[in-house]
């Protein structure tokens, strides 16, 4: 799967959102080691701060499912925005636990093109929490 068609998968996710308080939709597609894709958006809450991410909505699909290697996710926020998304500290530490390898492809389309940019989880999240041992 190219970037692009993980990216184009991301802006249909975005459709999902469910967004009342920020009205900023985020979605996000999420491509495992055995080449299936899961998508997310963001669901917010009253009470702002359990509002869940677009990024962790896609990992959780995917974990539910028994998956556990990834090879790459998709980011995209906003409609027509001139921005990349980038993801929290929250979703980079709870997608690095599986990988940091992972490729993070931030996005953004507006009416005149796709812009991307990409870096490994290694790089947006240096020196991670890892858990060793029980
Ligand atoms: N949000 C995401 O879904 N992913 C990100 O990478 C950054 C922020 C959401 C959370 C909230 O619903 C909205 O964007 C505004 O912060």
């Amino acid at each position: 799967m190219t970037n692009d068609e993980l990216i184009n998968l991301a802006i249909e996710a975005r459709e999902h959102a469910y967004t009342p308080y920020s009205h900023f939709k985020v979605g996000a597609a999420l491509l495992t080691s055995t080449g299936k894709v899961y998508q997310g958006a963001n669901m917010e809450c009253s009470s702002y701060g359990m509002t869940v991410c677009a990024e962790r909505v896609a990992l959780l699909k995917a974990l539910y499912e028994g998956e556990r290697k990834f090879e790459k996710i998709a980011i995209v926020g906003g409609e027509n925005r001139l921005d990349y998304t980038t993801p929290c500290g929250a979703c980079r530490q709870f997608l690095a636990d599986f990988g940091v390898d992972v490729e993070v492809i931030m996005a953004y389309e507006n009416d005149e093109e796709i812009a991307s940019k990409v870096f490994t989880l290694k790089e947006l999240l240096p020196e991670h929490f890892e858990k060793i041992g029980g």
